[in-house]
């Protein structure tokens, strides 16, 4: 693909998907402002893109106005593993919808394209499988994880406001559980919990029986859906999903990361959390014809630089 140079910001910018984004949008030639108050994400996530001369980074809490001149907004601040965005739900409530109005309102002043990561979640305990883009959700409104569900659906709402209201051009992504190098080693995700616990020799965690399944997809996969929908014409608003349709019960998936840590752990198993849904899975026809996307990275593949990565991490 062929790009002219933007002024891009990214909140979120050292998260793990923000890094890689950075990353990314730093490849494809364009100068780089992320944005980060640090609260999940590090430094670290962004060491490497420190020296670039097109790369900044600013702390700054979204909940605030930003005043930047730039001409896209990639929104990725908040935080996104249930142990992060419960420590504090009524700030997650606030960054998800605070952060959203105050980047719409960026994007408005300075007539900014503006991306959304939206998320999954927005489906809550869902009743149909697989997942479209017009089911509207099975959320329930006060449970433990509803100041990021109901945060994340508002924010959409904002979206969809401001661009009926203001014209303004948006990109609401709905991202599925994704993994890759610099998750966070506590955050109590499901793939990083067990590399985190194969590489420690410790025993793995299942919930449940085992076999509610998830589909997840390697980070480079879903930076490009990010880069694909961000580039299409003002008339594509979303949301559309960006996951990998490929269902693995946790058992099995278990028993890759075992496999291929080498790990001698053994599966232990504990009662389910409330509100964790028994099944998720994307339906992507939407990315695959509007975006020509789907992800092209095997599971494997995608376990062995994670694991790669975490290692790293533990003998630093
Ligand atoms: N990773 C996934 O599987 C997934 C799935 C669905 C949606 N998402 C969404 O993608 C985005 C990034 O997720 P991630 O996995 O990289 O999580 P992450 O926690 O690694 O990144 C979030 C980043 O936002 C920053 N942040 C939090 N509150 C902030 C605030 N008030 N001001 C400025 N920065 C703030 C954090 O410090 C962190 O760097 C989130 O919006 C999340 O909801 C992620």
């Amino acid at each position: 693909m062929s790009y002219t140079k933007k002024r891009i910001l990214v909140t979120g910018g050292a998260g793990f998907l923000g890094s890689h984004l950075c990353e990314r949008l730093l490849t494809d030639g364009h100068d780089v402002l992320a944005v980060d108050n640090y609260f999940t994400g590090r430094r670290d996530n962004v060491a490497h893109l420190l020296s670039h001369p097109s790369f900044e980074i600013m702390r700054h809490d979204v909940t605030f106005p930003l005043y930047v001149e730039v001409d896209e907004i990639y929104n990725l601040a908040c935080p996104a593993s249930p142990v992060h965005y419960q420590f504090d739900p009524v700030q997650t409530t606030k960054v998800s919808v605070v952060g959203a109005i105050n980047m719409l309102g960026l994007a408005k002043r300075v007539k900014a394209k503006v991306f959304q990561a939206s998320t999954s979640e927005v489906y809550g305990d869902p009743t149909v499988h697989p997942q479209t883009e017009d089911y509207r959700g099975s959320v329930n409104p006060i449970g433990p994880r509803a100041c990021y569900d109901e945060g994340k659906r508002c924010a959409e709402t904002l979206f969809f406001d401001y661009h009926r209201q203001h014209k303004l051009r948006i990109k609401v992504a709905r991202i599925f559980n994704t993994y890759g190098p610099r998750m966070h080693p506590n955050d109590g995700r499901v793939v990083s919990n067990f590399i985190v616990q194969a590489l420690r020799g410790e025993d793995i965690t299942i919930f449940g029986d085992g076999m509610q399944t998830r589909a997840f997809c390697y980070v480079d996969d879903l930076i490009e859906g990010f880069v694909r929908l961000m580039a299409t014409g003002d008339e594509i608003t979303g949301p559309i999903n960006l996951g990998n349709p490929l269902e693995i019960p946790m058992l099995q998936l278990a028993e890759r990361v075992t496999a291929l840590t080498g790990a001698k752990s053994k599966l232990v198993f504990r009662p389910l959390p409330v509100d964790d849904p028994m099944q998720r899975c994307p339906d992507i026809s939407k990315a695959k014809t509007i975006l020509k996307w789907q992800p092209a990275i095997d599971l494997d593949h995608g376990l062995r630089s994670t694991i790669t990565y975490f290692k790293t991490l533990f003998s630093a």
